[in-house]
């Protein structure tokens, strides 16, 4: 799907289609605020690769056409842009933490060289008794649910990847299995981050005029960060005999090679707010959504379970080589991913003025937003099944003959996710044992089959 004008003629913003705005709020009412992703993608279909969608004074780009993507990933023209919405959710308590963070801040390349390591192949390995410890939870729980009894699988996946975090990230146990409601932590969260998304909606005056939900959020924020100081209190009390290796212990304790710095107190807790925020709803998604396919392609799940029970025998608990052998699970949670990617988009912007698919001069610190769900059912790279399920789809031979920006469910370049290997390895391996434990001994009917909904 070429977006370059062969007549050569340039075009500017005003160009770019998109839903025609009103006066003073532009579009802010075309925007499906009980589903803005899917109202995105309906916008994509009707408006094409690359559109655009006007504000109060302001204008931001949507991009979902594979060539237009491929240009916005080049980190030597645009880099990460922290707009409003991540604005938000950085002053409601990520700070400046990896995600919230301007890649010019001096403290992002310190954190990022700091925790590159304990995000490696080594650390994966000495993570994944933890990993297991959790999923053990989740497969007792489920192996006691008597026939016919609905499974809540979005709860109990949050479950699970919230504690698998915190556990294998900073040795704390939120126990969420042992609890009836989500933890106070999760209610927080999920609070401050829809009413962030709310506010990249309002107009400012509407945002100051909120003074309760304010006064909320404020109460959140202090309830995470109280949380997670404690978390660090505990830490450093232990002096010598805490954990060094895992993510807390390598902020606390770990320098940058190349400024000889450590990272302040502050941001550790804000990077440790930024783990357990970014580290679990997206992962409890890919499950949910994952879980939700096999349920529904019966054939699928038949040959996930078949390598599943062959990769892991009857060892009671998972080795790192055994999760890695589980090949076509991991190609059901690429697919996944295609399908439903837990973080439908991320923003960039051209570090200087620029001109996009040879076509429209964009100026420098326009937001363009790549909206992943609609740039992964771009048939011109997928094919006529695009919007199917096939883990096919995702065979290494298929993947190897597109372009790497084709498929981006973990974002772009230097500031990709840092935790795309945490993710995978820990939904690969809480996936084996379900099978074997829960899922195989009970009906499919027993887990509830709604589709989650997308973040
Ligand atoms: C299926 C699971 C996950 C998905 C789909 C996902 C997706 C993403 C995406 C799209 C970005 C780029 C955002 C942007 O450019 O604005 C990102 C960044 C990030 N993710 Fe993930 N993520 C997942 C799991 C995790 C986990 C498990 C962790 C931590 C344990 C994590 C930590 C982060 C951090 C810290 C960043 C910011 C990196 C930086 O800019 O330096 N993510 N993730």
């Amino acid at each position: 799907m070429s977006t370059v004008d062969t007549s050569g003629t340039v075009g500017g913003i005003d160009d770019i289609p998109g839903p025609r705005g009103l006066p003073l709020v532009g579009n802010l009412f075309d925007i499906d605020s009980h589903d803005p992703v899917e109202g995105f993608v309906a916008m994509a279909r009707e408006y094409g690769p690359i559109f655009k969608l006007s504000g109060a004074g302001s204008v931001r780009l949507i991009a979902s056409g594979a060539d237009i993507v491929e240009e916005v990933c080049d980190d030597s023209r645009f880099d990460k842009m922290i707009g409003a919405g991540l604005s938000n959710v950085r002053s409601g308590g990520a700070g400046n933490g990896l995600f919230t963070s301007e890649t010019s801040d001096p403290i992002w390349h310190r954190a990022h060289n700091i925790l590159m390591s304990p995000f490696g192949m080594q650390a994966m390995r000495d993570y994944l008794p933890k990993m297991i410890d959790v999923a053990d939870q989740l497969t007792d729980k489920w192996a006691r649910t008597n026939p016919g009894e609905d499974v809540d699988v979005p709860a109990d996946m949050t479950r699970l990847t919230l504690d698998t975090i915190a556990l294998c990230g900073f040795g704390y146990r939120f126990n969420s299995f042992y609890r009836e409601a989500p933890h106070p932590f999760v209610e927080a969260m999920t609070r401050t981050l829809t009413e962030s998304q709310a506010r990249s909606r309002q107009l400012p005056l509407q945002t100051r005029l909120r003074v309760r939900a304010q006064r909320r959020m404020e109460e959140d924020q202090a309830f995470m960060e109280a949380l997670v100081d404690g978390i660090v209190a505990e830490r450093r009390a232990q002096g010598a005999a805490g954990d060094a290796t895992d993510l807390l212990g390598r902020m606390i304790n770990g320098v940058d090679r190349q400024t000889g710095e450590g990272l302040p107190d502050e941001n550790i807790r804000a990077q440790c707010i930024t783990f357990l925020i970014a580290g679990h709803e997206t992962t409890s998604g890919l499950l949910s959504f994952a879980l939700y396919y096999l349920l529904k392609n019966p054939a699928f799940l038949e040959r996930a379970r078949a390598e599943a029970d062959e990769a892991l025998g009857d060892s009671a608990v998972p080795t790192f080589e055994q999760v890695q052998r589980l090949t076509y699970v991991r190609r059901v949670l690429d697919e996944t991913l295609r399908l439903w990617p837990t973080a439908p988009a991320f923003t960039r912007t051209p570090l200087e003025d620029t001109v996009l698919g040879g076509r429209y001069a964009v100026p420098r610190r326009t937001p363009i937003t790549v909206l992943i769900p609609a740039l992964h059912r771009d048939t011109s790279v997928w094919g006529p099944d695009a919007a199917e399920f096939d883990p096919d789809h995702m065979t290494s031979e298929r993947l190897a003959a597109l372009s790497t920006n084709s498929y981006k469910p973990f974002g772009t370049g230097q500031r990709a996710c840092i935790g795309r290997q945490f993710a995978l390895q820990e939904a690969c391996s809480c996936w084996g044992p379900c099978y074997s434990a829960s899922i195989s001994s009970t009906t499919p009917t027993t887990c509830s089959t709604r589709r989650p909904r997308s973040r």
